[in-house]
């Protein structure tokens, strides 16, 4: 077994960006991150949340020469995210990877209601923000011709879920976004490619899950098992299994892979089911 205290590590000496890391995928990302030798700066709008898991990861692995710090970031903010970045570079020199992971779930509703702030606001941040961190990063990572981006896409960008509209365009997007990229950095050896998670039990799928059995009239247990049958290796994902393949695109062993999209699902392509009509008012 590798001891990390004393063997050269996969990312050993690298400096990332996590955004959208004090909880869920973001955190898994960053823990598996910073395992592997980055050192992680967790940018989230909850900052507090980012400082106390930042702490906790820093106790954890207080052996090792990692760092792993919180900061402040809206990634909405067009010209707070370029700010975001000039301060990473003038503190650090330089940067390596950046883990576009932040991005909001819609509210479950057909498109024929779905209201101009609820499309708004999910491609606001799930879209639109990740254009703003790839642009300031790709900016920087073209500068120093080196770099790598990964964003967290979903199986929705591919095959998407019914009543979930404007969360499937965003992700959509962040799919063409990232081949866009990739085709546009390759020549100043810049990689950028995307993870699809499937469904992994976090606070935005709990989320999405109560209102989705609220409308089939099912429980929660109920939807957790509906999902996993349909699951073909049979179980829920955890933060680790999207974070190790995030890693894995970070890594030297991923220097021929560019513009990739990477399905981490157990095998599920999407949820496709139609839903039945719903009750005339
Ligand atoms: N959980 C899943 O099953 C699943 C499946 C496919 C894709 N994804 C994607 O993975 C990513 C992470 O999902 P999660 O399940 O961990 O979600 P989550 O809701 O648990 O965490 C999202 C994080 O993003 C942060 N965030 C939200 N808006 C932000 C903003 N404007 N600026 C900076 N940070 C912001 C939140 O504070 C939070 O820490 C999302 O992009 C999501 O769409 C999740």
């Amino acid at each position: 077994m590798r001891d990390d205290a004393t063997s050269a590590r996969i990312l050993d000496g690298l400096i990332a960006v996590v955004t959208g890391a004090s909880q869920g995928l973001g955190l898994g990302i960053t823990e598996q991150l910073t395992r592997d030798g980055a050192s992680v700066i967790m940018a989230d709008v909850q900052l507090e949340k980012a400082k106390t898991q930042a702490e906790r990861l820093r106790e954890d692995r207080k052996d090792s020469a990692p760092t792993v710090k919180a900061a402040h970031l809206d990634i909405t903010d067009s010209t707070g995210v370029t700010a975001f970045f000039d301060q990473i570079v003038n503190e650090y020199g330089r940067l390596d990877i950046l883990v576009n992971n932040a991005g909001v779930g819609q509210t479950v509703t057909p498109i024929v209601e779905l209201s101009d702030a609820e499309w708004g606001r999910v491609l606001n941040v799930t879209l639109t923000g990740t254009f703003y961190c790839c642009r300031a990063a790709g900016a920087i990572m073209e500068r120093q011709e080196s770099g790598c981006i990964v964003n967290v896409a979903s199986i929705n960008g591919q095959n998407p879920a019914a009543l979930v509209a404007a969360y499937n365009v965003a992700k959509a997007g962040v799919i063409s976004l990232t081949k866009t990229l990739a085709l546009e950095l390759a020549a100043y050896g810049v990689r950028v490619n995307a993870v699809s998670p499937g469904p992994v039990y976090t606070e935005f799928n709990r989320t999405v899950m109560a209102q989705r059995c609220q409308s089939l009239k099912i429980t929660e247990e109920q939807m957790i098992e509906r999902i996993r049958s349909a699951i073909p290796l049979g179980r829920w994902g955890q933060p680790i299994d999207i974070a190790q393949s995030v890693a894995f695109l970070c890594s030297p062993a991923a220097s021929w892979m560019t513009g990739e999209v990477l399905r981490v699902s157990g095998g599920m392509e999407g949820v496709s089911a139609a839903p039945p009509k719903r009750p005339k008012n």
